[in-house]
């Protein structure tokens, strides 16, 4: 499997960026969770030069991640690492910021509840982790095409939209600072390490 294509990082990675810039003027170490394609990864890296930008993923996906990486030669980007969330350790690296887009519904609840866990326990006091995708409200959907979404989603196997209060609930020592409403039903959670 080499270089693939995904419309929707094409359609969210201007809006999403638009909100990284301001919030990682002072961060220097990224840990990506999830990099899929390798999209988000080559274009974040590519206008977020200041920052160190390690993409991660499941092995299966690591091809296209290096195909899109190969494209450009950034001296800021990193070749994934091997980092399955319930299976692999925490790498052994620098990392004062964790960003990840649309992992939380596909991941089972328990490795949701894993990959909080991990990010309150290792990023360093003040430490940032930007968490992208669809997320519910107090138990609520925050829109119908969410509704479907997440009966499509549980369909498949995966876990499914998780409520923001839950995620709360498996960051101790993580604050939620800010919930920013993105385009087409999505947020951008950011999460600080406070103690
Ligand atoms: C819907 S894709 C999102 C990819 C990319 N971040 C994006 O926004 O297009 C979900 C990603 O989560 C990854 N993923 C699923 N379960 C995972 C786990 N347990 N540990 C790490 N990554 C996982 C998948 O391999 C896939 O790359």
């Amino acid at each position: 499997m080499s270089k693939r294509f995904s419309q929707s990082c094409e359609n969210n990675k201007q809006p999403i960026l638009e909100q990284l810039k301001p919030r990682l003027v002072n961060q220097r170490h990224l840990l990506e969770i999830g990099s899929g394609t390798g999209q988000h990864a080559q274009f974040f890296a590519k206008h977020l030069p200041h920052l160190c930008w390690q993409t991660s993923d499941r092995p299966d996906n690591h091809p296209s991640i290096d195909a899109w990486i190969a494209e450009l030669n950034l001296t800021n980007l990193r070749s994934p690492l091997s980092f399955t969330i319930g299976e692999d350790n925490w790498p052994n690296q620098p990392i004062d910021t964790v960003f990840t887009a649309n992992t939380a519904h596909i991941m089972q609840s328990e490795e949701v509840q894993i990959m909080m866990g991990l990010v309150a326990e290792h990023l360093p006091l003040r430490g940032l982790f930007l968490q992208y995708g669809p997320f519910n409200i107090d138990g609520t959907y925050t829109s119908d095409s969410n509704r479907e979404f997440d009966q499509f989603l549980q369909q498949e196997g995966c876990g499914g939209i998780r409520d923001i209060a839950e995620l709360e609930r498996w960051a101790k020592g993580l604050m939620l600072v800010e919930q920013i409403t993105m385009p087409a039903n999505n947020l951008l959670l950011v999460w600080r390490k406070h103690c």
